[in-house]
Formats: structure tokens, sequence, C-alpha cells
């Protein structure tokens, strides 16, 4: 029974108890007929106050992810100390562990309030596909978000005209992070092309070192996507994804042959490390090079280490010029169960001051245009330089280029060519993914 139909059934029980000590009680002097009644004061059911949550699920739970969020989320509670803020962030990079975790949930009808998506066909291809998602048109109009948010993001968030998520920030997957030490040591120049990498880790492990840290298997994904576009260009690497690039095709087998090669450069339990574990050992100096998103810088950071004394980074060999992006954005699901709470997140998500919070800790830079450049440190500074000028790209690994069917198809032909190293057969299976869940006939 709900608290109104409390207090309506406790009102009737009175006012019939009051008729009934009428009809059966003292008889009463009849009032004048000009002499109001005497006002009967309904019951006094005060309703308890009902505390507002929002629910908010991410993946963010590593250091710099960690404390980034935590950043924003003290904004928002600023802004709106009634609301109690749930962290319901599970581990595991890119989102292995959470984007499942997240599926069993929207299965069964227990939706957070709001999650952490990719901009980009992760968004549109599953989650507005499914339809999941409300639209957020009115906001962005509210909130002048259109003026604000890079012009080359909205239709990645958009589908006939709807605009469905709130992109916090903008990452850049293809970065090379070294160790300037090991590199300087070993007479070692950073390196711009593919054939200058593979020679200097030839040296490296000539010289006993671990030329390249990797990690468990999405690590793999997003060193193989770096590669891709390295050794295709950018119309090629983008061909892959509108199927103009023949997956079959020589300079396909090419990328693949050069990933192969790569794989032989990493640290002998390449397989299992976190992606923090891969990228530490660069900076511990146990490793030279980690092609990682930028999310690595907000890590290092976390763990007091100096951007260019103990990390150096550049464009992933092969792409210099080109800064392939992902960003993290922010749903309203079609039920959440606390609406607007959840639209109160999602305000502070796309604020200037939430996502100057956010972002400079985090190792990324802002998705709005107007953010304070001064807030940030050298590294975010150079990558807003790149941003601006150099020609954008998707990643495969975060969600922008491949939906989620295409993107588990590739995966499980990478775990097939991670234990096997035959190139044909991954080149077959890449080219059979394309044709049953990509643009490819
Ligand atoms: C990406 C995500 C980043 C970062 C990274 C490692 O998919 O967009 O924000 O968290 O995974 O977990």
């Amino acid at each position: 029974m709900s608290l109104k139909q409390v207090s309506l059934t406790l009102f009737s029980a009175l006012a019939l108890t009051a008729v009934l000590l009428t009809a059966c009680g003292a008889p009463q002097t009849p009032a004048s007929p000009t002499e109001a009644p005497a006002p009967t004061k309904p019951p006094q059911v005060t309703e308890p106050p009902t505390k507002q949550q929002v629910e908010v699920f991410s993946w963010w739970t590593a250091g710099g992810e960690d404390e980034g969020l935590e950043a924003m989320v003290k904004v928002f509670a600023a802004k709106y100390p009634n609301i109690e803020f749930i962290n319901a962030a599970v581990a595991g990079g890119a989102g292995t562990n959470a984007r499942a975790v997240l599926a069993t949930r929207l299965q069964a009808n227990n939706s957070p309030d709001s999650w952490q998506g990719h901009a980009g066909q992760e968004l549109i291809g599953t989650y507005v596909k499914a339809g999941q998602l409300q639209p957020l048109n009115d906001l962005y109009e509210a909130e002048g978000w259109l003026q604000v948010m890079p012009e080359t993001l909205i239709p990645l968030i958009s589908e006939d005209g709807k605009i469905y998520s709130v992109p916090v920030n903008i990452h850049r997957a293809n970065v090379l992070w070294y160790n300037p030490k090991l590199l300087a040591d070993n007479g070692i120049e950073v390196p711009a092309t593919i054939d200058e990498w593979c020679a200097a880790m030839d040296k490296l492990q000539a010289a006993g070192v671990t030329p390249l840290a990797m990690g468990e298997q999405w690590t793999a994904m997003h060193l193989f996507e770096t590669i891709l576009l390295g050794s295709l260009g950018v119309d090629k690497y983008n061909g892959l994804w509108t199927g103009t690039t023949d997956w079959a095709s020589p300079e396909v087998k090419q990328a693949l042959e050069n990933f192969k090669k790569a794989l032989s450069y990493t640290n002998a339990d390449a397989a299992s490390p976190a992606w923090q574990d891969a990228a530490q050992l660069v900076v511990e100096g146990d490793a030279a090079f980690n092609v990682m998103g930028d999310w690595a810088e907000g890590f290092f950071r976390s763990l007091g280490k100096t951007p260019k004394a103990d990390y150096g980074w550049a464009p992933a060999p092969g792409a210099v010029g080109v800064f392939q992006f992902l960003s993290d954005s922010f749903v309203l699901p079609v039920n959440p169960p606390h609406p607007e709470a959840a639209l109160a997140w999602l305000k502070v998500a796309g604020s200037k001051e939430g996502q100057e919070a956010f972002n400079p800790v985090k190792g990324s830079i802002c998705a709005r245009t107007d953010c304070d450049k001064s807030l940030f440190g050298e590294y975010l500074q150079s990558a807003m330089d790149d941003w601006a000028k150099d020609i954008v790209v998707g990643s495969l690994t975060h969600g922008v280029v491949a939906n989620d069917s295409w993107k588990t198809e590739i995966n499980n032909a990478l775990g097939i060519f991670l234990a096997d190293l035959n190139v044909d057969n991954f080149q077959s299976a890449l080219a059979a993914a394309c044709k049953s869940s990509g643009p490819c006939k």
C-alpha cells in the first residue's frame, strides 16, 4: 500500500468513527445552519524523506582512473549534496569484466542510473540498437553543449538526429610509452616507423632488455589496432571498418606479420598482467616500450612518476600525425531507478567544472573545447595540441569503429592467433568476421 493510500485509509477510518460517535453518543446540539462545521483535521502521516541516490557504473578502479572519478564526484557532491553517489565500478581494464556484468544487470532489469560507454559503434551499434537508451537532445539544448562539444564527436553519439550520451573525455589510444634512460643507455632514438621500432627492439633484445611490455588479451588487441594503423596508413585503416579495405589483401597480411613480429619482443608472461602492471614495467625500467592509451599517464602520475624523466611518449610507430581516439561517455538508460539524479550526474559529466576536475587526473583531455589548458600536465597539453591538428581515426578495442558482435569475433580470432601465431588462419578469420558482422560483402 502506498503512503498516499495509507493516509487516505486512515482518514476515512477516522471520519467513519466520527460519524459513528455522533450517531451512538450523547445527543449533540445541532449546529446552526449558518455555522460552518468545525474543520476536521486530517491525520498527519509524514512521509519519511526519500534519500536520493545515483548509481554510476564504470570500470574506473585503477590508479588515475579512480582518482579522476573521485575528483568529478566531489564536484557532483558540492552541487547535489542531497544525492548520494553510489560507485558501481567493476575492476578490469577496457571494461572487459564490467561490460559483462552490465549486460547481466540489464538483462535482469537491474539497470544502474548511468553507465560508462564508448562513443561510436559500442554505443550506437550495441546499446542504442537494443533500445536501451534515452535521447538527450533536450539536455544538450538546455546546457548549451552543442556549442562546446566537438562537431566530430556528435555524429558518433547520435542516431537519426538523436544524441545518446554525454562524452566526458577524449583519450588517445596510439601512444608509445618508453623508458628514456633505457633508450639513452642503448643508444636508441625514439622510433617513428615500424621498421625503426623493430630495429630498436632487436638492439634492446640483444642487450638483454625486455623491448616491449604487454599484458592480458585486450592489451594485445590494443597493440594490434595501433600496428594495423601504423602499417596500413589512415585511409586503408579506416577502410577496414567501412568495407573498402580487403581484410584478405596482401597489405593486411603484412600488417599481421608486423604484429606477429612485435609479439616476439614482449615480456615472457605477456598473456597475464593487467594493463597497469605491463605499463609499470616501463616506468620501473624493466621494459623499454609499452603501447597503451593515455590513461597510462594518469596511472604513472598516481605512482608519483615524473614525465620525461621516468617516461617519455610518442605516437605509436607508423602513425605520426594521426590521433587514434576514443571517448568515454555516460548514458541515460530507458528506465533509470532515479531519473532526476541520473540527469544531475549527466549535467556534471558534461560540465566544464566536472571535466576540468576529472581529466587532468584521469590522463585524458576534455571532450569540451573550452577547458583551461593550464590545468593539465605536460603530456596532456601535448595531447591537446595533437587532437587539434592531427588526423583523427577511431579505436577498435575501445568501441569506436566496430560494434560488440564484430569486436567479439575479432577477439576470438585474436585469442587463437596469440596461441598458434598462424598468420594465414588469423587473416582468414578476420576476413570472415568482417563478412559475418561487419560491412564486408
Ligand atoms: C578504456 C577506457 C579508459 C580506461 C581504459 C583502461 O576502455 O575508455 O577510460 O579506463 O579503458 O581501463
